[in-house]
C-alpha cells in the first residue's frame, strides 16, 4: 500500500521572491487597489488605511523589519525544502489554486486533479516578463518558474483513484486530461502554486506531481472549508487504497493572510490546523477566504488528506511581512505534518 510520508504547508506569496528593498513595489501596487478583502468588508487602500491607522505598520515599513522577515522566510524555506527533499518521495501532491493561470471564464471548475501524463512548467518569456514589470510586479518572477523549461510526470494512476475517490463520496470534481493551451495553441503554464514548491523546495527535480487544482479565489463556486476537507479525505483514502509502494509527499501551497495581512485570523486558522479544531477550521465563513486569503483552504484540503490517522502539525515559522500602512503583505507559514 502507498504511504504518506510527509505533510508540508508553505506560503508562496509575492515577498518570498523580492529582496526586501524591492518590497515598495509590491506596496505601490496596493496603493492604486480599490477592493482590498480585509475580513468581511472591502475597502480601497486608502479606506483601509483610515480604519486599520497604526503606528506598528509603519514601524513594520522600515527597511531593517523588511529584511528580518525577509532572512526568516528564506530559512524557513531552506529547511523545508531539505526536509522534503530528504524525504525522498517518490510522488509529490500539490494541493493548489487556480489563478487565472490553467482555468479562465470559460470554465472554472471548483475542484480539478490533473489527471494527463506530464505537466510543463516553462520558464518566463520576454513577453510575460515585460507584462509583469509594466504592472509593478515584475520582480517577484524568480520562484515561480524554473530555471529551464521543465517536464513532470504526473503519477496518473493515483491522480485517476483520487477521482474515483471523490466521486464515490459525492465530490464532483473535474478530470483534465491535458493541459489547456491558449487559443493561440501556446500551452498555458502550471500555476504559481504548483511552481513555487518545484522551483523553491524541490530545486527543479522532477518528481512524479499530482496536481489539485482548487478555485479559492474566484465568485461565484469556491469551495467552502467543509467540502475542501472532505475532499482531502477521499484523496487520503485513495492514496491509502493505492496498491502501490509508493511514498507520497502531500504539500499545501499558499496562505495564510494576504494581501492584507490579519495576524489575528491567522493565528485562528494556524491553531485550529495545529489543535485539529475541526470546529472551527470548517466552521469560518467563505467571506473570511477571499484574495489570497483563500489560500489557506489549500491547508485544509491537505489538513483532510492528513487526518485519517491525525498527523500532528508543527508550525516552525510564522512571519507577517507588512509592505505598507494600510498593513497590506503576506502573513507567510511554514509547517509540517508527520
Ligand atoms: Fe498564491
Amino acid at each position: 500500500m502507498a504511504e504518506i510520508i510527509l505533510g508540508v504547508g508553505s506560503s508562496h506569496g509575492p515577498l518570498l521572491n523580492l529582496p526586501p528593498e524591492e518590497w515598495e513595489v509590491r506596496a505601490n501596487f496596493d496603493r492604486a487597489q480599490t477592493e482590498l478583502a480585509y475580513r468581511d468588508g472591502t475597502y480601497t487602500f486608502q479606506e483601509l488605511s483610515d480604519l486599520r491607522k497604526s503606528d506598528y505598520f509603519i514601524e513594520q515599513m522600515e527597511l531593517d523589519v523588511k529584511r528580518e522577515r525577509h532572512a526568516k522566510c528564506q530559512k524557513q524555506l531552506d529547511d523545508l525544502g531539505e526536509q522534503l527533499r530528504a524525504a525522498e518521495p517518490d510522488v509529490v501532491l500539490v494541493v493548489g489554486d487556480d489563478q487565472r493561470e490553467w482555468f479562465f471564464e470559460d470554465s472554472q471548475p471548483a475542484f480539478a486533479v490533473y489527471c494527463g501524463s506530464e505537466v510543463h512548467n516553462k520558464t518566463w518569456t520576454d513577453a510575460e516578463r515585460i507584462e509583469r514589470i509594466n504592472s509593478g510586479r515584475g520582480g517577484d518572477l524568480y520562484s515561480y518558474r524554473p530555471k529551464e523549461d521543465q517536464v513532470y510526470p504526473v503519477e496518473t494512476e493515483l491522480a485517476e483513484l483520487i477521482v474515483g475517490a471523490a466521486m464515490d463520496a459525492e465530490i464532483d470534481v473535474a478530470a483534465s486530461m491535458m493541459q489547456p493551451k491558449d487559443p493561440d495553441g501556446k500551452l498555458r503554464n502550471i500555476g504559481h502554486a504548483y511552481g513555487f514548491i518545484y522551483r523553491r523546495l524541490l530545486l527543479d527535480k522532477a518528481i512524479p506531481i499530482v496536481p489539485i487544482l482548487q478555485n479559492t479565489f474566484y465568485p461565484p463556486n469556491q469551495p467552502k472549508p467543509k467540502r475542501c476537507f472532505e475532499l482531502g479525505r477521499a484523496i487520503g483514502r485513495a492514496i491509502r487504497d493505492w496498491k502501490s509502494d509508493k511514498r507520497v509527499a502531500v504539500v499545501a501551497s499558499g496562505g495564510i493572510s494576504h494581501f492584507v495581512v490579519d495576524e489575528e485570523w491567522d493565528a485562528k486558522m494556524l491553531n485550529a490546523l495545529q489543535e485539529w479544531d475541526l470546529d472551527c477550521l470548517l466552521s469560518e465563513p467563505n467571506i473570511m477566504f477571499r484574495s489570497g486569503s483563500s489560500e489557506t483552504k489549500n491547508w485544509i484540503t491537505a489538513a483532510g488528506i492528513l487526518s485519517e490517522p491525525r498527523r500532528k502539525m508543527e508550525l516552525h515559522g510564522y512571519v507577517p511581512c507588512y509592505r505598507s500602512e494600510a498593513g497590506t503583505g503576506s502573513g507567510m507559514a511554514f509547517a509540517t505534518w508527520r
